[in-house]
């Protein structure tokens, strides 16, 4: 089994690490250690497409070498065979918490793999050796870059129907991603689409509600804008989905319900729209699924979810502006 180095987002880094794990969950594989922002990570080849579909990550690669000092490494380095593809450039990543003098260490490794026969191209190299600094080294190949544009395309102003208040793509993904979702994802107040885009995206089929007819159709085109085209759309009450889809058992749900006095609340009182939809979402969810889904931190989500069954396995605090304080919460029936 290959060891694979992960580098996560730091923003948001114990939600990061619990995506990698649902991942791994998945693909079989775990985490097997932590430095700062770096996981490393024992997987198989298997694991690799899973990994692939990360939010909260900045990179990943083949774990080569793990050292404690500078002179270790390069030692280390030249007793392993590098997987290089085509020719190489090696850069190092200095992390908050590295503690080593990082200086010529580029051009030493390089020196030390193009000894075993590879050519080193600075301007446009096909492999890139990574070092890592944190309380150790890691060096390793990089295998996927999680560009970010790839994510800011998808950003609310980016989409044909466009509304302010939507998830970062990357935490939508993330929130996906937490569902352990394979097959298909539910949101229940899926606004303009955009946990669903991220959900359909990974070739999932994806179902939607919303109380607003403009969001229905809004949701539809954002959908169709970024080319996914197996989805069923409702107009309907996320309080009532066991009217909305009589029979059907969901693998997983992910949303984001309004949490304004505006508009968005469609007159109700938000506690008890709350209240009110858990019950539905946990009567329209399959045992064993996860629903993730965020909340104000002034709503006592846990317990009120714990009340009608749900299981809390994890929470994670976000401070989005002033007035905007919620908690991502990750629950199992
Ligand atoms: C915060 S927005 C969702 C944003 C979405 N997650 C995104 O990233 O684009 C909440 C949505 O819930 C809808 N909504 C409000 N009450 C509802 C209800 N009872 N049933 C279904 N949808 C509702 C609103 O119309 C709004 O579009």
């Amino acid at each position: 089994m290959p060891h694979i180095y992960i580098e996560i987002l730091g923003n948001l880094p114990e939600m990061a690490i619990d995506e990698v794990k649902a991942m791994l969950e998945l693909a079989g594989g775990e985490i097997t250690g932590r430095d700062y922002l770096l996981l490393t990570v024992r997987a198989g080849e298997a694991a690799l497409p899973f990994l692939n579909r990360l939010g909260l990550a900045h990179e990943y690669g083949e774990l080569i070498v793990e050292a404690d000092s500078i002179e270790e490494l390069l030692e280390m380095a030249g007793e392993v065979r590098w997987p290089i593809r085509g020719t190489f450039k090696a850069n190092t990543e200095r992390m908050a918490n590295c503690r080593f003098n990082l200086l010529n260490l580029p051009g030493k490794l390089g020196a030390v793999i193009h000894a075993q026969g590879h050519r080193v191209n600075l301007s446009g190299p096909d492999t890139l050796v990574r070092v890592y600094c944190g309380g150790r080294l890691y060096a390793g190949v990089r295998l996927r870059f999680f560009d970010p544009k790839d994510f800011e395309r998808r950003k609310a102003h980016h989409r044909p129907f466009f509304r302010p208040i939507s998830l970062h793509p990357r935490i939508s993904r993330a929130m996906v991603n937490l569902t352990k979702a394979t097959r298909e994802l539910l949101d229940p107040f899926m606004g303009a689409g955009g946990i669903l885009m991220e959900a359909g995206l990974l070739g999932l089929k994806v179902y939607g509600v919303d109380i607003r007819p403009e969001m229905v159709k809004g949701a539809e085109m954002n959908l169709r804008h970024y080319g996914i085209k197996d989805y069923i759309l409702r107009l309907g009450d996320a309080t009532k989905l066991e009217e909305i889809f009589p029979e059907k058992r969901f693998e997983a749900i992910a949303t984001d319900p309004p949490y304004g006095t505006s508009a968005t609340l469609a007159g109700r009182k938000r506690e008890e729209l709350y209240r009110k939809a858990l019950k539905s979402m946990y009567n329209v969810l399959r045992e064993g699924g996860r629903l993730v889904t965020a909340f104000p931190v002034d709503f006592d989500g846990e317990g009120e979810a714990g009340k009608i069954g749900f299981k809390l396995v994890g929470r994670y605090h976000q401070r989005v502006h002033k007035s905007l304080e919620r908690w991502f919460c990750v629950f199992e029936k």
